[in-house]
């Protein structure tokens, strides 16, 4: 058996990507969503914590350029959507960048990407929970409803001992997710609509009282500020790829797939502009306008100022309520789903891969993602764990742009519903820009990522290497029985 294998094979072992296909149309997930729902689904995943909390810190950082700023992280995320894109319409099952990695790169890179995503996905959705909290005292403090400071507070600030609402946003996705796909997916769908509206309505505020002298100068701390601001509002377009983890849930994944990724970067980057630039010519462009200001409250306080009284800013609060929680109820999912591929290829426990036969969800997996992501949201003190998401994004980008090009060498004859264009030229900036970005973050965010990566190799080495299926040859259930696998 492969056992007898050097070392370094077995590290490199391939799945072949035909086989990867065959399994996704036998898992047993209940394939629901169409091109709409996946563009929701997509948005409803980027469009949070990033455009409401994070812009009003970036905009001290580069003045008006960050306008720039967007633009250059836009550019670096495209170059990876394409590559996204080519993939998800040549094997699009559930397992994003970790399928596509176990495909073109070896099982050890798989795990290493699929380790990285837990980052993207699961402490991400702790962080943004954590969030979705605050927004939401601000959102009830406007009617005069206060929660005990130990309840409604992370641990450490404020008088915070447990964080309720941060556990509460988790566990009410969790329900959602349990229910079905096509459950979430309609709830997502009205949230991204309430969120979208919610942003149109702010622009069309903010942009009564534009002034255009508000943009010069419009470089006041230099290229270095576009730079810093940049690798800070990468954070803003996380989560474009959540589309690719829908593969095996979406009714035609080889055509929707790279359209829902594609595009949704596309409408996010219009919405971000169009905010950053009325937030600019509303309330100022230089690091200055921004000294003592809260950067939570940027959106509402804009609102506020414009119309001269409190209700606009309580309906931006409100558009951050349910914006976070459409991302952690999109970002879950795309955990859970992560999750199941892993389980199925051995490196995980079986239990991540148990669906229930009526609603077709996979609820193991989905209740210990939602106990695991409500003990950290509640318990620990996110902060530079939350930086280790763009770290370990911006890792599983890479993977995934040099996945586009060794899959091009290896199977130039797959069927690709999609081809990056300007390839090779297009993946290669993909993994440049990404390097780019990783640069511009923190040494510290180095190190706890470094510590990440140990401890998944630690795993990895003492139970996926032995158990993979592609070590023990064990043959799925579905080649010993039609029936997909579920449990009752
Ligand atoms: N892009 C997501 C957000 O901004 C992570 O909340």
């Amino acid at each position: 058996m492969s056992s007898n294998q050097p070392m370094l094979k077995q590290l490199m072992r391939v799945k072949n990507p035909d086989h990867i296909v065959d399994e996704a149309d036998h898992g047993g997930l209940k394939r629901s969503m169409g091109l709409f729902a996946l563009l929701m689904f997509s948005v409803g995943s980027i469009i949070g914590t990033g455009i409401f909390v994070i812009l009003g810190e970036a905009i001290p950082k580069a003045g008006p350029a960050v306008i720039i700023s967007f633009v250059l992280a836009a550019v670096v995320c495209a170059f990876s959507a394409l590559s996204y894109a080519e993939l998800a319409g040549t094997i699009p099952v559930s397992g994003s960048s970790y399928s596509y990695a176990y495909a073109t790169l070896g099982e050890i890179i798989a795990w290493v990407c699929g380790w990285c995503l837990m980052l993207e996905y699961g402490v991400s959705v702790s962080a943004v929970a954590v969030g979705w909290g605050q927004y939401l005292n601000e959102f009830l403090s406007a009617f005069g409803i206060q929660l005990p400071a130990a309840i409604a507070n992370p641990p450490g600030e404020a008088g915070g001992v447990f964080n309720l609402p941060a556990v509460f946003v988790v566990v009410a996705c969790m329900f959602l997710l349990l229910r079905g796909a096509s459950e979430s997916a309609t709830t997502n769908n009205i949230m991204v609509m309430i969120k979208l509206g919610i942003l149109i309505f702010f622009c069309v505020v903010a942009f009564t009282a534009f002034d255009g002298g508000n943009f010069e100068p419009f470089l006041p701390l230099g290229v270095a500020g576009i730079g810093a601001a940049a690798g800070q509002v990468f954070f803003s377009y996380i989560g474009f790829d959540a589309a690719s983890t829908a593969g095996e849930e979406a009714k035609n994944p080889k055509r929707d797939l790279p359209l829902a990724i594609v595009g949704s970067l596309i409408v996010v980057t219009i919405f971000y502009l169009l905010v950053t630039i009325a937030v600019i010519g509303a309330n100022g462009g230089q690091p200055s306008d921004y000294e003592g200001q809260s950067s939570e409250a940027v959106l509402a306080k804009v609102a506020n100022d414009v119309t001269g009284s409190t209700w606009a800013g309580t309906i931006i609060a409100l558009g951050a309520v349910v914006s976070i929680f459409s991302v952690v109820l999109v970002t879950m999912y795309g955990q859970t789903r992560i999750l199941f591929a892993m389980g199925r290829d051995g490196l995980l426990p079986k239990t991540f891969t148990k669906v229930n036969p009526r609603t077709q969800t996979p609820v193991n997996n989905t209740i210990i993602v939602a106990v695991v992501i409500s003990v950290l949201a509640a318990l620990v003190p996110l902060g530079q764990l939350a930086e280790a998401t763009s770290i370990g994004t911006l890792f599983a980008f890479m993977i995934v742009n040099a996945g586009v090009i060794s899959l091009r060498r290896s199977r130039p004859d797959m069927d690709r519903s999609f081809k990056t264009p300007f390839y090779p030229v297009t993946p290669i900036l993909g993994v440049i820009g990404c390097l780019y970005l990783i640069l511009s973050l923190d040494v510290v965010t180095w190190i706890v990522f470094a510590v990440w990566l140990t401890l998944g190799m630690i795993i990895y080495f003492a139970y996926g290497f032995r158990r993979s299926r592609l070590a023990t040859g064990e043959p799925q259930s579905w080649e010993q029985d039609p029936e997909p696998p579920v449990v009752r």
